[in-house]
């Protein structure tokens, strides 16, 4: 009776043991699941970010050429400008895009990135081509956010992304930032010792709806003060007025949300 129920005792005692093991392991797993889903998230905002500014840059490149007047055909068909935007994918990040196209949420919102930049510049085509006429209107930006619209509308509200800018430097309304960028701007890129260039991502929420969320900032060079610089109020060669940014200045941001 005695040994029956202390081994009785002792098998309680093992059990609530590895009971207890089994629990510890569960939230283990959990977490590490939960940081790896974040992290995954990261990589995707991120390699969704370095597409818009490879791509970005391909315009940036050839704003010269797209502003010649003598010039008909400028050779930046979606697929030309999709496959440079992809070298340069590869110049910022040390992968191949196709690395990434086959792996699930990820590799579906690059592809719909991919297919918004050929659609705007298939779109763009008979404006770009346009001989006789110098400046045309189109630039990086305007770019930008045409592909950003694109992939907005393509991604059946799954993700997010947008080509915003400090509130004083705005210069399209729709390009606002919302209350989260705002604040992660004003507070956070704007304060003193914050990294330059370095990345800010956190959960939080985007009109509601819960979100992984991340935002890179960006800082006016030379190029970028013809028309954003000083003298402030001055109209460029777009119409628009200047904001009176200065060199090195915290320009504008890249912000991504992917929605739970
Ligand atoms: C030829 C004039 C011109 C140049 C050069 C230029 N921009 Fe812009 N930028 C514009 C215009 C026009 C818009 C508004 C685009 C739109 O309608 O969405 C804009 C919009 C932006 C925006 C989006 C937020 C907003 O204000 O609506 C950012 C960020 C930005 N520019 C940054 C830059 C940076 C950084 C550079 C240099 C690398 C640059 N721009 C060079 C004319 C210019």
């Amino acid at each position: 009776m005695q040994r029956a129920s202390s081994s009785n005792w002792l098998v309680q005692y093992f059990r609530s043991i590895t009971l207890m093991f089994l629990f510890c392991c569960s939230i283990a797993v959990g977490s590490s699941q939960t940081a790896r889903a974040a992290d995954d998230l990261e990589q995707v905002a991120l390699n969704l970010v370095t597409l818009l500014r490879s791509a970005r840059a391909v315009i940036s490149d050839n704003q010269g050429h797209i502003n010649d007047a003598a010039l008909g055909d400028k050779g930046l068909s979606g697929t030309a400008v999709v496959a440079k935007a992809k070298e340069n994918f590869k110049k910022a990040t040390g992968h191949d895009i196709a690395d990434f196209l086959g792996d699930g949420l990820h590799g579906e919102l690059l592809q719909v990135e991919l297919d918004a930049i050929a659609a705007v510049m298939d779109d763009a085509q008979e404006v770009i081509n346009e001989q006789g006429v110098g400046f045309k209107g189109f630039l990086p930006a305007i770019f930008a956010r045409q592909v950003t619209e694109k992939f907005r509308a393509g991604t059946s509200k799954k993700a997010d992304l947008k080509l915003t800018a400090p509130k004083n430097f705005v210069r399209n309304r729709a390009n606002r930032p919302d209350k989260w960028e705002h604040a992660v701007i004003e507070d956070r890129f704007k304060s003193a010792g914050y990294p330059k260039g370095q990345p800010f991502g956190e959960k939080a929420t985007k009109k509601g709806r819960p979100a992984y969320r991340l935002i890179l900032p960006e800082y006016y060079k030379a190029s970028c003060l013809s028309c954003h610089g000083d003298p402030k109020g001055e109209r460029d060669i777009t119409g628009g007025k200047k904001e009176g940014g200065k060199l090195g200045e915290l320009g504008g941001a890249i912000s991504v949300a992917i929605f739970d």
